[in-house]
């Protein structure tokens, strides 16, 4: 059996078997809608993954086949389309604030994404390859952001379960990263592309159904229409504001595939926007005459920064390192060389493995009265982030063979590193912004915070080429390359990495004073 086929097997079995194990043994210590949501959302990220494994492959093997630049062309759409899916959840988490609430926005953006997945399983034009694409990006505003803010409900602000609960709900995350890679990259390669998107779009419809069917174990009065909002008494056509969004969302839609094809534009418009939010939410946080409430604000301001580069580095994995997986690393395992793409499917497998030990790590700690802040997390996820790219640096300059080759193991322990890293980073980052937001604007700041990724994901495409400029053409000879790796890897992944470590670890006190009393 090849070896595709075989970790889609195991895959799957283990999962079948570890997810009871975690549910059964978490179920007593949090409230029931943690593991309605855990499912919803390891639904729509298989989906989202399940895609995303298909899309380039797809476009430069079907939908510009032959054309002069295909991977070019290609590779720009993706990273626009990225840099969208993670640029518009400011606007659906503004909208679930203000005329939605979490409820609604969920369902709305799930069943937008579904209809994205479904029309992507039809063999059509392009212009439906991007309709369908921008039916994701904007359904996937509305649904991504939500459910954590929602989730965040579920529990007080200084709960101190909260980060142990977000800590499972990201294990859902990666379980459906994880099946999503192994199953609609096989059945998309394999066996047909539009029965890989088709999967993702049933993923997707069951993620909807558990929702919607779970009604009850959420409540009647959670993630409801928010009351007493102030929005303009003026209205066009004298419209409801639900409507008005229905319409919005539909112009939005051409914009956006329009935007799919204008990565330069869709750059600047990025950079622009973010810079908006951010003068936006200092300017929050600096004149709300509640000084504490504006004070937890610049905390999230701060720690945006540390965020953005913390991804820069983690998606290294979908990039530079996947090609240095394949050139450098040694994937021979008794006579059958491993696919350097399989390297990718170890960190979703790790946050699998680790997340429950995590979250009854910080829930323990706490009853000793000894869990660290958040700032300390945040510190922990760079450390061991630079500590991952130190291993894979050593293994380069010290244990590489004459040829350039460096043992898998290397990889292995640098994925680990890195997990260990995001887990204390990464749930933890939308835990606290439920804590440290006002209730009130918990959407709009959960949607400006995953700015932070899709500023990371674009200085991760920077990084990337500026390991290319430094000689990495792809024809020289796997010493060459093996110099160059370690190099870009040394300075961006330990030092630059590093250094904003320390820095965080120098700003702690001040950022710890400013959270005033939470955790
Ligand atoms: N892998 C994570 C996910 O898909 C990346 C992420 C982290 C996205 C935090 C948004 C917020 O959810």
């Amino acid at each position: 059996m090849d070896i595709a086929k075989w970790t889609l097997i195991t895959g799957w079995i283990f999962v079948l078997i570890w997810i009871p194990i975690v549910i059964l043994s978490n179920r007593k210590t949090h409230p029931k809608a943690l593991f309605v949501l855990f499912f919803a959302e390891m639904w729509e990220r298989f989906s989202y993954y399940g895609m995303r494994a298909l899309l380039t492959l797809y476009m430069v093997n079907v939908l510009f086949k032959g054309l002069e630049g295909a991977d070019v062309k290609a590779l720009s759409i993706y990273g626009s389309y990225t840099a969208m899916v993670y640029l518009f959840p400011v606007i659906g988490g503004l909208i679930a604030d203000k005329i939605f609430g979490f409820k609604k926005a969920i369902v709305f953006g799930g069943i937008l994404m579904m209809l994205g997945h479904f029309t992507l399983a039809i063999e059509g034009s392009n212009l439906l390859f991007f309709t369908s694409l921008s039916l994701i990006i904007v359904g996937n505003s509305y649904f991504k952001p939500n459910i954590s803010s929602y989730l965040g409900t579920f529990y007080e602000a200084n709960d101190p379960r909260k980060d142990g609960a977000f800590t499972i709900f990201y294990m859902g995350v990666n379980i459906g990263s994880f099946l999503a890679t192994l199953t609609c990259g096989y059945v998309g390669q394999e066996i047909n592309w539009h029965y890989g998107f088709g999967l993702a779009g049933i993923g997707m419809a069951l993620g909807v159904i558990v929702f919607l069917l779970s009604g009850k174990i959420l409540g009647k009065n959670t993630g409801l229409k928010p009351e007493n909002t102030i929005l303009p008494a003026k209205r066009p056509f004298s419209l409801s504001w639900d409507v008005i969004v229905y319409l919005g969302t539909l112009i939005m839609i051409p914009i956006c595939a329009f935007l799919l094809d204008q990565n330069e534009l869709m750059s600047t418009l990025m950079l622009i926007i973010t810079i908006i939010i951010i003068v936006y939410l200092i300017y929050e946080a600096l004149r709300n005459p509640d000084k504490i409430a504006g004070q937890r604000l610049l905390v999230v301001i701060f720690l945006f920064f540390f965020h953005a580069i913390f991804w820069a580095l983690f998606e290294q994995a979908g990039g530079s390192l996947t090609l240095f997986a394949d050139r450098n690393i040694d994937r021979m395992i008794g006579g059958s060389e491993i696919p350097a793409s399989l390297f990718a499917s170890f960190n979703p497998f790790y946050i699998m493995i680790l997340a429950p030990l995590f979250s009854w790590i910080w829930i323990s700690l706490n009853k000793k009265g000894n869990e660290p802040r958040t700032s300390i997390k945040f510190f922990l996820g760079l450390f061991f982030l630079a500590l991952g790219f130190l291993v894979i640096v050593l293994g380069g300059k010290f244990f590489s063979s004459a040829e350039g080759l460096v043992p898998m193991a290397f990889l292995a322990v640098l994925y680990f590193f890195v997990t260990v890293g995001e887990l204390c980073l990464s749930p933890v980052g939308l835990s606290m912004i439920t804590k440290l937001s006002p209730p009130k604007i918990v959407g709009f700041v959960m949607g400006a915070w995953f700015l932070s990724i899709s500023l990371g994901n674009k200085l991760a495409g920077v990084i990337g080429t500026l390991t290319a400029s430094e000689g990495n053409v792809g024809n020289e000879t796997a010493q060459q390359s093996l110099i160059n790796y370690t190099n870009a890897y040394l300075i961006w992944g330990v030092v630059v990495v590093g250094g904003f470590a320390i820095l965080l670890l120098i700003l702690t006190p001040k950022l710890n004073k400013w959270m005033n009393g939470i955790h």
